[in-house]
Formats: structure tokens, sequence, C-alpha cells
């Protein structure tokens, strides 16, 4: 499965990721944990995003298009991949075709987490990730049983540093703006395919699965 994972920040690309490349056993590609582990390494890529992240900013296209070139010739990536957060402009969406056409692979499906842009910044300002393993909560929608500890594995949890209702106002603006262009470019090819990002987890998680069980 070639499979591209889109959604404003906050639409559950993440929360829907784990569950994906879980179940379908494909390498789970986000361009924003790649950063995040580089800025945790103080690696010079770290230090080329952290300035962008910080301010909500994307990343210059690029950085970003080098790491997934090299991410995606990778031998785990030949049966198939999830890409979460990247494609994010037309430039990115441009480059990854060629990229795919090299590897001589196709894009199967664009999933495009569509939600109301009016509830993100609840979502994004309440969300904890466990420092350990990396699951996703949050404090309402989707709590840990006892607080600040992972469910999976007793991991402590933390808040992203992007997470902050500023930054994230600028992450949602910035990317509000490139996710139309996006979408028509993917649309032309016929690749989107919407799923309703305002229903339970679980069931963002069936809709997808059943979309997913039509490409085996
Ligand atoms: P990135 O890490 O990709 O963040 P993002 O796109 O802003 O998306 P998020 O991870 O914030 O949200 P998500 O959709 O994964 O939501 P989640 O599932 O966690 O990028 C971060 C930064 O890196 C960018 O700002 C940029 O600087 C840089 N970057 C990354 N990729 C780049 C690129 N390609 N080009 C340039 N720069 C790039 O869910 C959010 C919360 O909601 C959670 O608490 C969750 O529990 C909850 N939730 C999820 N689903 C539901 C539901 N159905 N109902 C209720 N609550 C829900
Ligand atoms: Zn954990």
């Amino acid at each position: 499965m070639n499979l591209v994972l889109m959604g404003l920040p906050g639409a559950g690309k993440g929360t829907q990721a784990e569950r994906i490349v879980e179940k379908y056993n494909i390498p789970h590609i986000s361009t924003g944990d790649m950063f995040r582990a580089a800025i945790k390494d103080s690696t010079e890529l770290g230090l080329q995003a952290k300035s962008f992240m910080d301010k909500g900013e994307l990343v210059p296209d690029e950085v970003t298009i080098g790491i997934v070139r090299e991410r995606l010739s990778q031998d785990d990536c030949s049966q198939g991949f999830l890409l979460d957060g990247f494609p994010r402009t037309v430039a990115q969406a441009e480059a990854l075709e060629k990229i795919l056409s090299d590897l001589d692979r196709q894009l199967q499906y664009v999933i495009n987490i569509d939600v109301d842009k009016n509830i993100l910044m609840d979502r994004l300002t309440g969300r904890r990730i466990c420092k350990s393993c990396g699951a996703t909560y949050h404090l309402v929608f989707n709590p840990p049983a006892v607080n600040d500890v992972c469910d999976r594995c007793g991991g402590e949890l933390y808040q992203r540093a992007d997470d902050n209702e500023e930054t994230v106002q600028n992450r949602l603006d910035v990317n509000l703006k490139q996710t139309q262009p996006l979408l028509d470019f993917y649309e032309a090819k016929g690749y989107v395919r919407n799923i309703n990002g305002q229903q339970d987890i679980n069931i963002v998680f069936e809709d997808i699965n059943k979309l997913l069980s039509t490409l085996r």
C-alpha cells in the first residue's frame, strides 16, 4: 500500500497513522516526527528545522523533500508506506511524483481526514504524547486511564512545544493556505478519498479500513 495521509494540524493524522501501520504493517513516515527526532538529537537537520517549527512555519521544501527521498529509498518501504504530513505543498507533491517514479512506484490513495478548522485549537492544545512510545492522547477526547501516564507502556506524557495557542494559530493559518492547492493537485489525479474526521476515533479508523480493504 502506497498511501498519503492528509489533514490540517490536529485532524487526527498521527492518531490514525498509529492504527494503520500496526494493522497493515507498513512503515509510518511522518516528517514532523523525523524533524522532532532530529531536534532531540541536536543534528544539523534538527537545527535547520527548529526555528521554523517553533514559529509554526513550514520547513523549506528542499530540506523536507531531501529527507523523504532518503527515507523512501530504504528497503523497508519497498512493500508500501504511509506518508503522514508530507506532502504539504504542491512543490512537495510534484517532488514526490518524481521520487516514486524513480523508484518505479505509484501512489494509491491520498486519504484526506476532513474536519472543520474551528475544532482544531481545542484538539491541539489538549493533546498529550507519550515520551516513551509516542502514543497520542487528549485530555478530554481521549484521556489516559491515569493522569499523565501512558496506558500502553506506563511512560510519562508531555505536551509538544508547538501546541501552545499562538503557534497552533499560525500552523492552522499556514496549512489552510497550502491545503486547497494540494487537494486540487491530487483530485486531478483521482487519488483523493475523503474521510469524516469528526467522528469517534474508532469510527474514523473503521472508515479508513473500509477504504483500504478495496486495495487488498
Ligand atoms: P506535524 O508533526 O506533521 O504536525 P501537524 O501537521 O501540525 O499535525 P499534528 O501532528 O499536530 O496533528 P495530527 O493530525 O497528527 O493530529 P493528532 O492525531 O495528533 O508537523 C509539525 C511541524 O513540522 C510543522 O508545523 C512544520 O513546521 C514541520 N513539518 C512537518 N512536515 C512538514 C512538511 N511536509 N513540510 C514542511 N514542514 C513540515 O490529533 C490531535 C489531537 O486530537 C490529539 O490529542 C488526539 O487525541 C485528538 N483526536 C484525534 N482524532 C480525534 C477524533 N476523531 N475525535 C476527537 N479527538 C481526536
Ligand atoms: Zn507509551
